[in-house]
Order: structure tokens, then sequence, then C-alpha cells
């Protein structure tokens, strides 16, 4: 049995991507929090890209800077294209870069998102047991817009005729080509150099790529895969398609879901990014937003409008509506909201309370403490069982730095308490309400720290 061999990938991404009419390049334009060609490098890799070959030219330091914070930079070379020629231009400037160890080069679209992993893997195998030097996936549409069309004769494909140079009885075919290709290498070196050095002869004045399809027809053959799934070949062109294959990906990856035990009280406003991981028996609310590297625990309820980056929430835990969490952990059975914000270095413990209007930054609760409503923990440690009152301020920031207040296990903070950094309280101490507390609290001790009450008899008018 002979191994699959595996194939390097190009993305073409040098366009600027005219109708987007952003300052931004179109592949660096989020689909779920993940740049258009974040997802296709990714789905290449998994395919089975041994190496990634972006085309850069407009923009090309911004996506670079991107590609070059990945894990997977290491399998990326870049190579630049200048002048936007066309597409087959496009890939003669990577041609240099291409290692003919891989017999197969991939060409794929980085303005394509939603082409999966297991599709491309499927359409590579396909190619290489068809034997022929060129794959191509074709799409049959209702309304073929005006992508590429396919020629076939005998049921054979021929060509592939752009949308600008076809006749209105091409234009009537409905198989679209979807500008993804598995080619041999050695077949696509020999058919660019062809391709460049010949005038071009068509509307748009560009070297096409699809000129390939001709030339493999007239010698080592052209294999056709059409796709089952037709949004996954969606191209984005502008906002319309931007949305579009938001939509098409969020669909996907809440069905995925739950299908491995998510409940999604209304899947259509759910948003769960690429990179989150949820458990079984997860329930979601309307209106949710998990973004970036997110896991979520088993049994874990989360209300409606909650947004949560970047956070690690355990099992039985409930987050409450309209609650925001960024870089913040979370324990078990611990319930956030509603309205509450974690921000960076929030690490809340197991069976803890965070109650509504409550902020906390860089601050640790132990298991059990509790923070119920309307405080503001900064800069903190915040003992087991311990509780903070409603209204207590960690004065953490003297105008110039930030110091830390430290609260003990089992501590009891009355309500409206300014605790001014850097200060402790002791364990299983008290703390007066409406206090402003600027020296150590020892341990067991009541720290109280107000104006004395005093009553003025006979103030108001008699009756
Ligand atoms: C291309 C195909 C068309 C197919 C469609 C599928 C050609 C000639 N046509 O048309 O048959 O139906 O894709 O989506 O290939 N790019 C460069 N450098 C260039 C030109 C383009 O990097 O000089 C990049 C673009 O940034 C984009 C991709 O190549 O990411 C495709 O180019 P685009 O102009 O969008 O081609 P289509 O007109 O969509
Ligand atoms: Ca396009």
């Amino acid at each position: 049995m002979t191994a699959t061999p595996s194939f390097q990938a190009i993305i073409l991404a040098a366009g600027l991507g005219t109708r987007m009419h952003s300052a931004t390049i179109k592949v660096l334009h989020e689909i779920l929090g993940k740049p258009m060609i974040g997802h296709v490098v990714e789905a290449a890799l998994q395919a089975g890209a041994g190496r990634i070959i972006p085309i850069l030219g407009h923009q090309r330091d911004r996506v670079q800077s991107y590609l070059d914070r990945r894990p997977y930079s290491h399998q990326i070379e870049i190579a630049l294209q200048q002048e936007q020629l066309g597409t087959a231009h496009a890939v003669f400037c990577a041609l240099d870069s291409l290692q003919d160890r891989y017999p197969y080069t991939a060409i794929l679209s980085g303005d394509v998102p939603n082409m999966d992993a297991p599709r491309l893997k499927a359409f590579f195998e396909a190619t290489v047991a068809s034997g022929k030097a060129v794959g191509l996936v074709t799409a049959i549409l209702d309304d073929p817009l005006t992508y590429g069309r396919v020629l076939r004769e005998d049921n054979q494909v021929q060509a592939i005729v752009e949308h600008k140079d076809a006749s209105p009885e091409q234009r009537a075919l409905r198989e679209i080509n979807a500008g993804i290709y598995i080619v041999q290498t050695s077949f696509l070196r020999e058919a660019l150099t062809t391709i460049m050095n010949r005038p071009t002869n068509n509307a748009q004045n560009e070297y096409y790529l699809t000129d390939l399809i001709a030339l493999a027809a007239d010698g080592p053959g052209v294999f056709a895969w059409i796709i089952d799934q037709e949004e996954c070949i969606q191209g984005v062109n502008n906002r319309l398609h931007l949305a579009r294959a938001t939509d098409f990906a969020r669909r996907r990856i809440n069905h995925a879901w739950m299908l491995q035990g998510v409940t999604f009280l209304d899947p259509s406003s759910t948003l769960v990014e690429t990179d989150v991981v949820l458990s079984p028996d997860v329930i979601l609310h309307p209106g949710v937003h998990l973004a970036g590297q997110t896991s979520v625990g088993t049994g874990t309820r989360i209300e409606a409008n909650v947004q949560i980056r970047d956070s690690t929430i355990g099992p039985h835990a409930h987050i409450k509506a309209h609650s925001y969490l960024a870089a913040a952990t979370v324990g078990p059975e611990t319930s956030i909201g509603p309205f509450a914000h974690l921000r960076p270095g929030a690490q809340i413990g197991a069976c803890c309370k965070v109650g509504n209007f409550v902020e906390i930054k860089n601050t640790r609760l132990h298991d059990g403490a509790k923070a119920s409503h309307l405080s503001y923990l900064g800069d903190a440690e915040v003992g087991k069982d311990a509780n903070v009152g409603a209204g207590t301020i960690t004065c953490n920031y003297d105008g110039s730095k930030k110091s830390k207040t430290s609260i003990g296990a089992g501590a009891f903070i009355g309500s409206n308490s300014a605790l001014v950094a850097p200060v402790s309280v002791g364990a299983h101490a008290y703390v007066g309400a409406g206090s402003v507390i600027t020296d150590d609290v020892p341990d067991r001790a009541l720290g109280i720290a107000r104006g004395r009450q005093r009553n003025i008899d006979d103030w108001a008018d008699p009756e």
C-alpha cells in the first residue's frame, strides 16, 4: 500500500478587494472572529497540506504579521505579487517557492472561506485517484452569477470561460468553476510558463489561471469534482457576501455543537467562534457570543446577550444575562451576573457568586467567595467564603501605580466600604459598613473607620 502523496497549497490573496469599500484588505475581514485567510490556511493544513504559500500584494505587511503570529507560521512561505496581472500571474509569482518533493499543489482563494478540511481532503484524494493532472471543484448553481462557466464536450471538461468573455449560450450554463484546484506540480510549472509566454486574449486583459483547464484537457487530463454543498465555495467580494458567509459558518458550527449535546435556545442569534470548545449539556440563550479561545464546561447555562472572550468557564456554572467576560476564569457551580463585568485576570473559584454591576479585574476569588452587588474589585485576592458587601470598592490606583488588596478567608466587608490599597483585611475579620480602610485589619478584628452618628433632637418644627 502506498501512502497518499501530500500536497502544498498556494493561496491567492494579493488583490485589495475594492468592492468591500474598506481600508482593510479583503482577506483580513473576519468570519466569526477569524480573518478569511486564517480559515483558508487552517482548512488546507487540516486537509493535509505540508506547507502553505500565500501570494500577497496589497497590504502584505498586515497579512504577513497576522500569519507570523499563528502557531502554524513555520509552515508558511510568503510569495509576492507586486502588480496584480491576473490569477495565472499570481500563481506564476509562487513558482519559485514551490517544492517539487510535493507531487501536488492545491490552489485556493483567500476569499473563499468556507471550504472545509474534510471536503478539501476528499477532493484531493479523488483527484489523485483520477490520475489526471488537474482537479477542479465545480458546482451546479440555479443562478451562476459571474462565476466562470465550465464547458464540457461529451461530458468531458474542455475549458473554463469567464463570465465577462462568455457568449449568451455559455452564460446559460449552470456549472461553475469554484476557483479551487489540485494540480500536479510539474504540470503546473509547465502550463503557467505557457500561459505567461503568450499574450492575454480576454475581456479583462489578465493572465487567467482558468486557461490551465484547456491546456490540461488537451494533454494530461482534467478531473471535475462537483461539490454537494454550494455554500462551501461561495466567494466573498462584498459585505453582502461576507454576511452570507458568516451566516453559513455560524449555522455549520452551531449545527455541529447541537449534535454534540449543546442546547441553543435560538441558534440563529448565537455566535460561537471557530476556536471555542463547548461541552455536553451547555445551554446557550439567545444573543450569546462566545469568542476567541473560550471553553465552557458541562451543564453550564449562559443567559441572553452574554459575551465571553478568551475565557475558561467551568462546569455547572451560571452566567446570567448581559454579562461581559474577557480573559477570565470561572470555576464550577459559580454564578456570574446579571450585568457583571469580568476583565482580564479575573479568576473566580468554585461556588462563588458575582452579582449585578460587579466589575472584577486581575483579582482572585477563592472558592465560595461572594460579591453580590455593585462592586469594583481590582488587583485583589478574596479569601475562601469571604463576603464582599454591596458597593465595596478596592481603591487600587493612586494616580501613578496599582496596589494590592488582600481579603482573608471568611472575612466580611460591610457595604459601601473603600479599601485603600495596599491594604489587607485578615481572616474572619469584619469591616464596618461605610468604612474607608487605610490600615491593615488583623485576623478576627473589626475595622471601622467612619464618622460617628449624632442625632439632633427637635431638628424639625413641631407638627
Ligand atoms: C475567479 C476565476 C473564476 C471563478 C472564480 C471563483 C479566474 C480568471 N477566474 O474569478 O473562473 O469562477 O474565481 O470564485 O481565475 N488575485 C491575486 N492576484 C491577481 C488576481 C487575483 O492574488 O492578479 C486573487 C484575488 O485577490 C482573489 C483571487 O485571486 O483572492 C480570485 O481573484 P478574483 O479577481 O476574485 O477572481 P474572480 O473574478 O472571482
Ligand atoms: Ca472572487
